[in-house]
């Protein structure tokens, strides 16, 4: 038996959870093409994060910056949710009313939006949404620009509307609030290595956390279970077993 079918096999005998959480970070993202940050081909391998994903950075060259995000944004365009954003939105979907339910993202790509989850607490942002840096505005920003940097209808320059390294993360405590009353987390695509989000595991009490990461990280041993898998090979199976579990208790 491998480590999903004893996961599988576990969830057949946990009581009806009452509310599920689940964790992504950018592995859930890396079979649709999108680079991770660590690891092979991993952003923070070509690209220093101080000079492009923090507010001196910005004030330094807000246009560099822009040529980054719009970079990103590109590839994010002609990527595709694969089925693991699928599965975590036919999941919400599916169960609905029967448990409480939240997707926790630390990815800023929208491919959870664009799958169709709403549940979701995009606790770094989303790189499709600008903000005023004198009014704070936010805005939908799915385009490409005219012009970079860009700028809002006050004059002032508009910023990628992301948490930037430094910067206060203003959905943690909901996020904590979530994981602290989920009697399941899973959790998918991250390396643990960033808080607080790689915290949020260890808030869970008592109940089963499930990793789905092809390689171990520093929170593997944190977990009831680790699945060495990638996110689109198992999370739909863990997740239609944790909805077979739901139906069977109602
Ligand atoms: N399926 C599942 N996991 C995968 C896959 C895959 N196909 N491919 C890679 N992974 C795993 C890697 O093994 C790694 O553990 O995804 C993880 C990606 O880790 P990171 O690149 O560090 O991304 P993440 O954990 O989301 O980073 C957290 O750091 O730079 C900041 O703000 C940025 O939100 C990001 C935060």
């Amino acid at each position: 038996m491998n480590e999903l079918e004893r996961v599988i096999e576990d969830i057949e005998g946990i009581d009806a959870p009452e509310r599920v959480v689940v964790l992504t970070g950018a592995g859930v993202s890396a079979e649709s093409g999108v680079p991770t940050f660590r690891g092979a081909g991993g952003l923070w391998k070509d690209f220093r994060p101080e000079e492009l994903a923090t507010p001196e950075a910005f004030a330094r060259d807000p246009l560099l910056v822009w040529q980054w995000y719009e970079w990103r944004r590109d590839l994010i365009r002609a990527a595709q949710p694969n089925d693991a954003h699928a599965a975590l939105a036919w999941f919400e979907r599916e169960v609905e009313g029967a448990c409480g339910y939240s997707l926790v993202t630390q990815n800023v790509d929208g491919l959870h939006r664009r799958a169709g989850s709403r549940r979701l607490l995009e606790i770094h942002g989303n790189m499709f949404r600008a903000r005023c840096i004198r009014e704070g505005t936010r805005r939908e920003f799915p385009d490409s620009p005219a012009e970079l940097p860009p700028r809002c209808t006050c004059g002032s320059l508009l910023r990628p509307d992301v948490v930037w390294f430094g910067e206060p993360i203003d959905l943690i405590a909901d996020a904590m609030s979530e994981a602290s009353a989920a009697d399941v987390m899973l959790v998918i695509g991250t390396s643990g290595t960033v808080y607080p989000a790689a915290g949020l595991v260890s808030l869970v009490r008592g109940g089963m956390t499930i990793e789905i990461n092809p390689d171990e990280t520093p929170l593997s041993g944190a977990f009831s279970s680790s699945i060495r898998s990638s996110a689109t090979a198992a999370t739909r199976a863990v997740l239609e077993a944790l909805a077979r579990r739901l139906a069977s208790c109602r």
